[in-house]
């Protein structure tokens, strides 16, 4: 409030030369401020972008347009599900100031794919989009990857924003610039990074989400909390019935937190060439593994996650110091957001089968994530075979 209050205070000395400049404080300090929290900046030089925050749906947008991508046309894209409970709004307050394409695609997963994106290719040809006409991703990470990537490729790249909708897409997916789309071969095979202008992220989208994506979304918070932020992990500790019992809710400041970690794990390994983006993977490695067993239908990737960070913890303790009572500690707050702790039963055959397609994987070793302490992780390459140990 200080800061807002010291922002303002600047003005009146402005309006006595450039009414033109106040303006233009005016319009940064309202973006700053979209929704009533400050944006959070990734800093990466030339392709530095902000995330802002708020809970107030699309008023912020036009502004934040018009800062970020100017451009007289604009192409919405997104899917029925989420257009229909929140994209009629975006649309609406657009038309105000833009052109606007809107473009749906079908909800789910296997939409993710080469037939989606040449459709969309056709359909931003058609609109005749050129390399200014900025392209709003408005829903989950299936819709931020795929839109993300028909941004990062036609014309060779056009302006990006990202809207994110589901709680994985808000902590996760939408910043970093990772985009793709999955192979029959498969999942996220080909892709490009390609950071957004900006994130806008918006608290109201949560509470229509179903409560197993929300719960999905949980299991990433989680993990933000186990390898980087042991005081996060304690107030999950606290508040996890609150939050589920508030179907997301309040939960902006948490959310705010993981983008905060993400943004900073992201400005030090961009192209996630460092094993410091890889601390993102904590529980992915058999995550990823459950979900091919499973051939993508049992469980959803943030229950997958959470029975790999339980294994990974329990791997922790002989190979990285982790205390017991730290495993118990991770187990009991998974459990609590309603999320699965123990992997289904496979042979071990199978499993090293399916963790030899791990795509982090250099030879025969896996970059595995091992948790050190609660807030605190380290990648150590690993042989297949001790893994399963
Ligand atoms: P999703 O995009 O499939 O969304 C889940 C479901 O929720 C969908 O049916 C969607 O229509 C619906 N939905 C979205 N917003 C809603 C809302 N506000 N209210 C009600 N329903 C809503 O799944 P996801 O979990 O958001 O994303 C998973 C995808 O993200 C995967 O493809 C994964 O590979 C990718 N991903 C990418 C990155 C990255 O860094 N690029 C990171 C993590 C995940
Ligand atoms: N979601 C993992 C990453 O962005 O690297």
């Amino acid at each position: 409030l200080s800061r807002r209050a010291a922002d303002y205070a600047r003005i009146p000395l402005k309006i006595k030369t450039d009414r033109k400049e106040v303006k233009a404080i005016a319009e940064e300090i309202r973006a700053r401020l979209a929704g009533g929290s400050e944006a959070l900046t990734v800093k990466l030089k030339a392709r530095s972008y902000p995330i802002y925050f708020q809970k107030d749906g699309p008023r912020a947008l036009p502004g934040l347009l018009e800062r970020h991508a100017p451009a007289s046309q604009v192409v919405l894209i997104s899917n029925p599900t989420v257009f229909r409970l929140h994209g009629r709004r975006f649309q609406k307050e657009l038309e105000k100031k833009f052109t606007v394409h809107k473009i749906l695609i079908p909800d789910g997963e296997r939409y993710k794919n080469l037939k989606t994106l040449a459709g969309l290719y056709d359909r931003l040809a058609r609109a005749k989009v050129d390399r200014k006409t900025p392209i709003l991703a408005l829903g989950g990470g299936v819709i931020g990857d795929v839109v993300g990537f028909a941004a990062a490729s036609f014309l060779r790249g056009v302006p990006l924003v990202q809207i994110p909708t589901t709680l994985v897409a808000q902590v996760d997916s939408s910043i970093g610039g990772k985009t793709g789309i999955d192979l029959p071969q498969g999942k996220n095979l080909v892709g490009a990074f390609h950071q957004p202008r900006f994130v806008l992220i918006d608290e109201a989208f949560l509470p229509t989400l179903p409560p197993r994506q929300l719960r999905c979304g949980l299991a990433e918070v989680i993990k933000y909390a186990a390898i980087f932020d042991a005081a996060l992990f304690h107030r999950l500790e606290k508040e996890m019935a609150a939050i589920l019992k508030n179907s997301g809710r309040g939960l902006l400041p948490i959310v705010r937190r993981c983008c905060e970690w993400k943004a900073r794990v992201v400005e030090k390994d961009e192209f996630d060439a460092l094993d410091i983006r890889a601390l993102l993977n904590f529980g992915h490695t058999l995550g990823h593994a459950i979900e091919t067993l499973t051939r993508y239908r049992k469980y959803t990737h943030g229950e997958a996650v959470a029975m790999g960070m339980v294994f990974a913890a329990r791997k922790s303790v002989a190979r990285a110091g982790l205390k017991s009572r730290a495993v118990e500690r991770l187990t009991a707050l998974i459990a609590a957001a309603g999320l699965p702790t123990d992997p289904p039963a496979f042979s071990k055959r199978a499993w090293l089968a399916a963790l030899a397609r791990d795509k982090k994987r250099v030879s025969s070793l896996v970059h595995f994530v091992y948790l050190k302490r609660i807030g605190k992780a380290a990648v150590i390459p690993t042989p297949l075979e001790k893994i399963l140990e």
